[in-house]
Formats: structure tokens, C-alpha cells, sequence
């Protein structure tokens, strides 16, 4: 090509346009920051985990790790009683996420989801690019109703439900997401990523329909964010279009088989679930008393609205090496989402935010 041709953009038009995800804030470990932006869990991982990673052996390192994900699949699968080609393993849930955007939508397809809720899925439809339609909640009080029947009009490619959402904590009844599972003509979602804090889950949904996924992280529960690993639960003619898009490896062999010792260790999950679910409480409860308004959750976090201005506390947090998260979205701008935090962090929180509300 001569030195002088015109250059070409560099981006497509659909990315050159589009807002980049933004997650939370990471500061170093040894920044001395109480990190309680992004919903990780309070408590380490499994010391089976740890062990695990202590004796892992560098030859599978040095191999390509098993493309099927299989001994990984075969554990959810025993966990959970479903068959394991009804399992598909990511890098993240958010690697599904990217998996069903690629495979089932593109420009004039829709993805559809009640809003506020889970940022990516916006991201992703914009980088595909498909079209969204986001559908307001109906939110009175605590009480968050699935706009059921304005979803099912959609006709989209892809419908979208967290359920615990985030960011707001509330779980979707069974019922709404059956009707949803029953009649929408694309695929249903049902992004679970909060559920081991929930006392709900709708994963015989995926028995009853085809078109329904039910999508897992390790990252909540499991307390593994950092290893990055996923499942989708689904009927194999869904999985079928998923497996064509993925990158062969698209988990690693560490995340393989750190994840599969986390998952047999359902007690020790458990325990971390039931201690954050308490510490949960008591910091609602002390937030109540200094004059938040707390949204009911089933998560590892809470939605407050302050007696004051949400970005202000928000910033005056953060200069005192406390993040927590500020959305400067309509609906959103005056609540922040806390992730909830040992009894000693969630006290630190406690001490630093309180005089900031009666200055
Ligand atoms: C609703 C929801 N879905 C999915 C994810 C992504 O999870 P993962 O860490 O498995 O990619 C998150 C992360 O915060 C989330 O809030």
C-alpha cells in the first residue's frame, strides 16, 4: 500500500461508538483499601482449594487444558443432579454471557431485560451489535415486579433476568420466570450469579424448557473472583451453538481444577454463605438506625439510599480508602451498592460513613 493511502477507521462502527464496561474500582492489596465495590466474598477460598493449588501439577500447565471443561462438568453435574452435557464452563459467567450474545444474536435480532440490573448485558449487545430493549422494573418499596408481560411482546433473541439481581438484591418469583420460560420465542437467561445467597434457585426451569439457560459463578459463593470461572446450565441443543463459539481452551487448567475442589466442599461454601447472610443483617439493621433506607437482599451486598447526597458519601468513602459502588444512573444516583464485608470491615465502614451523614 502507498504511504499516502487514507487510512481505513480502526474500529467498527457499532465499538467505536459504544461505552466500555466499567468495573469497579482495584486497588493493590497493600493499599491498605477496604474493597467493598464488586461483591466479592468477605471470606478466603476452601482450604481444599488451597490445597489444591498447592499440589498442582506443572505438567497440566504445560499442556492445553481439556477443551469440554469434562471433570470440572462432571462435578457441577453430580452437585447440582443434572446430566453433565447439560454443562458448559466459562471463563467467568460473563465469558457464557459473551458465548449466547455471539451465538444467537446479530444486527436486527434484540436483547431484552428488565432494568436496572447486570451492566454487561448492555456492553455486550452493543459490541455484537444487537439492539436492546431495557423495561423499567416496578419498583414500590422493596418490592421489585418483573414487567412479565411487556418482556414477553419483545420477540427479542435473548431475554435477560438476574435473579438475585444485582443491583438491587431482590429475587424473581418461580412463577414470573416460568411464564417468561413459556412464552417468550428466544432464549431465557436466568442469570444466577447471587444464588448461593438466596434461599431460591430455578434450575428445574432448564428441565422443563429447552431455551433456558441458568448461568453460575464461582465467583460469589465460592469466594474464587479471581480465579475466573463459570458454568451455564442448559439442554444440549442450546449448548450445541454455544460450544461452536467459544475459544477451544476458554478455561484454564488451574481454574479447572480449583473450581472442581471448591464445589465438593459445599460445607465450607456454606458456612461463608450463612455468616455473610448474618453479617448482612447487622449491617442493615445499623444502617437503618442512622437513617438509610436498606432494600431487602438476597445477596452478598445491599442497596441503600442515604439521608444525604449518594455520590458525595460515595467520594468521601473512597478518599478514606473505602470503595463501595456509585451508579450515575437515573433511579440509581441516589442509592450505593455495599458489598457486605467481615463484621471488623463492616464496623470500619460503619464508623467512617456515620459522621459523614450528620456534618
Ligand atoms: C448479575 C451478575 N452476573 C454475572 C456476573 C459476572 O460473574 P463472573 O465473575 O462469573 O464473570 C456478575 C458479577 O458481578 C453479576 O453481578
Amino acid at each position: 500500500m502507498s504511504p499516502s493511502a487514507a487510512k481505513r477507521d480502526l474500529f467498527r462502527p457499532a465499538i467505536a461508538k459504544m461505552q466500555g464496561y466499567a468495573p469497579g474500582e482495584w486497588p493493590a492489596l497493600d493499599a491498605g483499601v477496604l474493597k467493598l465495590n464488586s461483591n466479592e466474598n468477605a471470606y478466603p477460598p476452601s482450604p481444599e482449594v488451597l490445597a489444591a493449588l498447592s499440589g498442582f501439577n506443572g505438567e497440566l500447565l504445560r499442556r492445553y487444558p481439556d477443551p469440554q471443561s469434562t471433570d470440572f462438568c462432571q462435578v457441577v453435574s453430580k452437585t447440582l443432579g443434572i446430566p453433565t452435557d447439560w454443562v458448559i464452563a466459562g471463563n467467568g459467567s460473563d465469558d457464557i454471557l459473551t458465548l449466547l450474545v455471539r451465538a444467537c444474536t446479530e444486527p436486527g435480532r434484540t436483547i431484552a431485560y428488565p432494568t436496572p440490573t447486570y451492566v454487561l448485558y448492555r456492553t455486550l449487545a452493543a459490541m455484537q451489535p444487537a439492539e436492546t430493549i431495557e423495561i423499567p422494573y416496578e419498583i414500590e418499596g422493596d418490592y421489585w415486579q418483573l414487567p412479565v408481560e411487556q418482556l414477553l411482546q419483545t420477540d427479542a433473541a435473548i431475554t435477560f433476568v438476574a435473579s438475585p439481581n444485582s443491583p438491587s438484591g431482590h429475587i424473581v418469583p418461580k412463577s414470573d420466570l416460568r411464564a417468561l420460560a413459556a412464552g417468550l420465542s428466544g432464549v431465557l437467561v436466568i442469570d444466577e450469579a447471587y444464588v448461593d445467597f438466596s434461599t431460591e434457585n430455578a434450575l428445574d426451569l432448564v428441565r422443563e424448557f429447552e431455551r433456558v439457560m441458568v448461568l453460575r459463578t464461582l465467583s460469589k459463593g465460592y469466594s474464587l473472583a479471581g480465579l475466573r470461572l463459570g458454568f451455564g446450565c442448559a439442554q444440549p441443543t442450546l449448548l450445541a451453538g454455544l460450544k461452536k463459539v467459544k475459544d477451544s481452551y476458554n478455561v484454564d487448567a488451574l481454574a479447572l481444577r480449583l473450581g472442581a475442589a471448591a464445589i465438593l466442599d459445599q460445607d465450607y461454601k456454606n458456612a461463608c454463605v450463612e455468616k455473610i447472610g448474618a453479617h448482612r443483617e447487622e449491617l442493615a439493621t445499623a444502617l437503618r438506625e442512622i437513617g438509610f433506607w436498606v432494600g431487602r437482599s438476597h445477596t452478598n451486598f445491599l442497596l441503600v439510599k442515604p439521608p444525604g447526597d449518594a455520590k458525595t458519601i460515595y467520594q468521601s468513602l473512597k478518599a478514606q480508602k473505602i470503595l463501595i459502588r456509585y451508579f450515575d444512573e437515573p433511579g440509581l444516583n441516589d442509592k450505593l451498592r455495599i458489598t457486605v464485608g467481615t463484621p471488623e470491615q463492616n464496623q470500619r465502614l460503619l464508623n467512617t460513613i456515620q459522621p459523614l451523614i450528620h456534618n
